[in-house]
């Protein structure tokens, strides 16, 4: 069998604004960095990542449909839609692989309507206010699951 190494690496509305949302809660990294240090972080870890970012909930419940057979995993940050979306929650019970949730704030930390994450019972962990360093956490706790 091939290396289990493919990771997706899902980000949802209003995550492509990175840059122009409050800097003191997200910090003043663009989507586009954001990206490259993603990047870079799997590299390190020898996982081969794919990212996708859309502010349509229906594209991002269909990209999950599409993954089997091209992830092994998925790093998700839902964006807003972590709290009430419950038709990605469904979809990624569909596509059945290994996933992280990150959070570059501490969403428990936050306004009460954060506190709640649709996704989290499907995830194998949530890393939540570490910033882009979460996205590394993230990464190393699915290369683990992926060589169990
Ligand atoms: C977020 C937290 C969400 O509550 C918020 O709606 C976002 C970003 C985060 O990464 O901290 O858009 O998922």
């Amino acid at each position: 069998m091939s290396a289990r190494n493919r990771v997706e690496v899902m980000h949802g509305v209003n995550l492509d604004q990175l840059g122009r949302r409050p800097a003191a809660v997200y910090g003043e990294l663009t989507y586009d960095r954001l990206q490259q240090q993603v990047e870079g972080y799997a590299r390190d870890l020898g996982l081969q990542v794919r990212f996708f970012q859309t502010n349509a909930e229906s594209e991002f419940v269909e990209h999950l449909h599409r993954l089997d057979g091209l992830s092994d995993a998925i790093v998700m940050n839902p964006g807003a839609w972590t709290h009430y979306a419950w038709a990605i929650r469904d979809a990624l019970e569909i596509a059945a692989l290994p996933t992280v949730e990150v959070h570059l704030s501490d969403i428990g930390g936050r306004e009460e309507f954060r506190r709640h994450s649709v996704i989290s019972e499907l995830c194998v962990a949530t890393v939540s206010g570490q910033g882009p360093e979460g996205y590394r956490e993230g990464l190393a706790r699915l290369k683990k699951e992926l060589s169990a």
